[in-house]
């Protein structure tokens, strides 16, 4: 229910041609705190009307007046204006403007002598619906800008989310190359040192043989490692792709995927990974992006291990058919997440690796990925003196 609050700073336009009953009610009007216009005849009324610039918020009229009388002037404004609440004073109970007044949409008529409680209420549910209009579409206006905002947050952690993934990217690649292109720095070494200690004696055919074998064998290594350093590349060029495909698939692959990406990493810092794969149900997925969640449990997991400086590191990947869905969980063993911290870890920006530049989006995007994007679930638990993030899609 709405209360007498709701007539604060309205404006009403009060047509009377009786000044007395004009001056009488105006007084009350303005104890009910409305702001009032007031008109001697139907034709004022218009014209203020007209000149009010929607300004007006709700009518207030006698019938019989001079020049234009009060239901005729309601007829000219209901021709700019269906909506605006009106209510008739009368001298006596008249039948014959009631057809008319249902016509003009009259929220309301009050007989003279106005008692001012009716009047009162009246105002009150004249005015009801087009207060709760206004703040109906008020409301909706914050809201908007409320999820409009939301949407441009949305979009600034997406960037973020990108560019942190471009770090990882850069300190990935790194490790994936640094092997292979040692192994191209030891080769040409040893193809330069044996030529120019002339080791091959050219003179004789098994001399030149043995030469162009060892060269030839050189140049495959060189070969084979140029190709592992641009598969690599086409492997991270493909998971950074923006676009959002959809494709039925087993899990194994967006697996193995992220796999191959973070796998030399997490072999450089001693940490084993057991793949126990057992689904066998398709799912539909944009695989980047479930290529990413993994990514980014699986490097919160290496994270843990180099703080705590772990021995025994190891990460348990398990996957199995449901009803309709598929479940992954990914456990490791580097110990609990606290109690205090559990509940949070899914929350935009929270991060327990502040110092190490940790930007606490990784599992709220992950969430997003997966809740939101895949119509998914994840969840984390502590068990067994580790952690474990589950997954569950729905299979196809
Ligand atoms: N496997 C885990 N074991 C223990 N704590 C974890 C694990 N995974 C996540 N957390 C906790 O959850 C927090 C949030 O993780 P999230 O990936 O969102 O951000 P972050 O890892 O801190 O930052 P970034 O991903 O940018 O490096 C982490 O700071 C950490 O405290
Ligand atoms: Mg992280």
């Amino acid at each position: 229910m709405i209360d007498k609050q709701i007539l604060k700073d309205l404006t009403v336009l009060y047509a009377e041609d009786e000044e007395a009953i004009q001056n009488g009610i105006t007084e009350t009007l303005n104890l009910f705190e409305l702001n009032v216009i007031c008109a001697k005849n139907g034709e004022e009324g218009l014209s203020i009307f007209k000149s009010s610039n929607k300004k007006i918020d709700l009518i207030l009229t006698d019938i019989k007046m001079p020049k234009l009388d009060g239901l005729e002037m309601i007829k000219k404004i209901r021709e700019i204006d269906k909506d605006i609440p009106v209510i008739i004073t009368t001298a006596h109970q008249e039948t014959t403007f009631l057809m008319q007044s249902i016509e003009l949409n009259i929220s309301a008529y009050v007989l003279k002598p106005i008692d001012i409680y009716k009047l009162q209420d009246n105002l009150i549910k004249a005015i009801e619906p087009k207060v709760l209009k206004e703040q109906l579409i008020e409301k909706n206006k914050k809201l908007q800008i409320e999820i409009q905002k939301n949407e441009e947050k949305q979009k600034v952690m997406e960037i973020q989310s990108r560019f942190a993934a471009m770090g990882e990217m850069i300190s990935m690649i790194a490790h994936q190359w640094r092997q292979p292109l040692a192994s191209i720095g030891t080769a040409s070494f040893n193809l330069k040192y044996k030529l120019l200690s002339g080791k091959f004696d050219l003179t004789t055919k098994e001399g030149r043989e043995e030469q162009t074998s060892f060269f030839t064998n050189k140049l495959d290594e060189i070969e084979f490692y140029v190709q592992n350093l641009t598969a690599t590349i086409d492997d991270f060029r493909d998971f950074y792709k923006t676009d959002k495909i959809f494709i039925d698939t087993n899990i194994e692959k967006p697996l193995q995927n992220s796999l191959k990406i973070i796998q030399k990493d997490l072999q450089a810092n001693n940490i084993e990974v057991i793949l126990n794969h057992k689904s066998k149900k398709n799912i539909r997925v944009c695989e980047n992006e479930i290529t990413h969640v993994f990514i980014n449990i699986l490097k919160n997991a290496k994270d843990k291990f180099l703080e705590k400086n772990a021995n025994d590191a190891k990460i348990e990947i398990s996957t199995q058919d449901l009803d309709n869905s598929v479940k992954i969980d990914i456990y490791d063993n580097g110990g609990e997440i606290e109690k205090e911290n559990i509940d949070f870890i899914f929350e935009p920006y929270f991060s327990t690796k502040k110092e190490k530049n940790g930007t606490g989006i990784g599992l709220y995007m992950s969430k997003i990925i997966i809740e939101n994007n895949h119509n998914g679930k994840i969840y984390v638990s502590n068990t067994k003196g580790g952690v474990c993030f589950s997954i569950i899609l729905e299979s196809v």
